[in-house]
């Protein structure tokens, strides 16, 4: 035991009267459902609070139960993510659906282990579903508790560390309760981390606990958890395509499993040596038409820039061009599933950075 058990008593203790009073109300708090909790953690795992609550209303009201999330179409699903980003998230949740419908009989599994059996859930994600629906004793550990652990504790070295992370589990084991209240517990300290032990400038003034925290006591809360910086992001090119038809379709194309927005539509894209701006000089657009054939098969003529928009990806900082341009004279586009022509008004699911680019039809 990393402390005593009067010590852990009077933790919950303060730490649950302190809950009971300052919680913010949030939709995914006011049930029990697994299917509902499930959602909401899958959508805040990269996303904040307020950005969350509209789209878990919206998924909730098309998917309302796991039978039919598992029974739609993928297009369907990704609709309803689009804006939320990575959407490796929706696919995976959609998997799982399948795999519950499928395997488990439409059952939620309700022990950590069955539930980090399903695509997409880690130890985290299991472990606040087995206790916020299932009220069970199991642990868990993301960035906010992270952050006001390693401070309770005093933990002065990098947290990705894996004995670090080790005594880490082990405490957020140790602070759950014998019998009921993990559920609320584990809201309660995910709640302090987030509203009173933050990142910057922690309210040690208004926290319930302060008198237990070691790096309160040592005056080291502005230095733990080491945060390490962040290595430079990398720069990229991409270059898309704006070729319409003669309605003023534009012709789209599905990004497949080894690009980037797997699914999602976009301008056909390719990426290009890096380069600050594009000269759009005889030699160059005769290289852009070339990487064009090679890497996607299609032949086009590049015409002007239109638009260019900087965007983050991972560790990449991508500069994206886009270019009017046209089908090459005499070339057909082959008979291809990941190809379309689509109007505005009717776009398939997106890329977030087609829908930056101004685009009149
Ligand atoms: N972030 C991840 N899970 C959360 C939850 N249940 N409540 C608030 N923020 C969260």
């Amino acid at each position: 035991m990393i402390f005593s058990n009067p010590w852990y008593r009077s933790f919950r203790q303060r730490l649950i009267d302190w809950y009971s009073t300052n919680h913010r109300q949030l939709p995914w708090r006011e049930t029990n459902n697994p299917y509902h909790i499930w959602v909401s953690e899958i959508m805040l795992q990269q996303t904040q609070v307020a950005t969350v609550i509209d789209y878990y209303h919206r998924f909730l009201k098309r998917f309302p139960a796991v039978e039919s999330l598992a029974r739609a179409p993928q297009e369907d699903v990704l609709e309803h993510w689009s804006g939320l980003g990575y959407y490796r998230r929706a696919r995976s949740l959609h998997a799982a659906a399948q795999q519950i419908v499928e395997s488990l009989g439409g059952e939620f599994p309700n022990s950590v282990e069955a539930i980090q059996q399903l695509h997409g859930i880690g130890r985290y994600t299991a472990g606040a579903i087995a206790s916020f629906a299932f009220d069970q004793p199991a642990p868990i550990l993301e960035a906010n508790t992270i952050r006001l652990f390693s401070r309770i504790m005093a933990i002065t070295e990098s947290t990705r560390l894996s004995s670090v992370q080790n005594q880490l589990w082990q405490f957020a084991e140790e602070i759950l309760p014998t019998g009921d209240g993990s559920g609320k517990l584990n809201q309660a300290v995910m709640e302090l981390g987030s509203l009173i032990c933050t990142p910057q400038n922690p309210k040690c003034q208004s926290c319930p606990i302060r008198k237990q925290c070691r790096a309160h006591e040592l005056g080291l809360e502005g230095q733990i958890p080491l945060v390490l910086k962040k290595p430079k992001a990398e720069p990229l090119v991409h270059v898309g395509a704006v070729i319409q038809d003669r309605q003023g379709r534009f012709l789209l194309r599905q990004n497949d499993s080894s690009q980037w927005w797997q699914d999602l539509w976009d301008l056909p894209w390719v990426e290009i040596a890096v380069r600050k701006s594009l000269k759009l000089d005889a030699s160059e657009r005769h290289e852009i038409e070339q990487t064009f054939s090679e890497r996607l098969g299609i032949r086009v003529q590049v015409e002007q820039q239109l638009a260019s928009v900087r965007h983050a990806v991972t560790k990449y900082k991508v500069h994206y061009f886009c270019l009017r341009s046209s089908l090459a004279k005499g070339s057909k586009l082959k008979a291809s599933t990941n190809l379309g022509w689509f109007s505005i008004q009717e776009l398939p699911p997106v890329s977030s950075r087609f829908k930056k680019i101004r685009l009149e039809s």
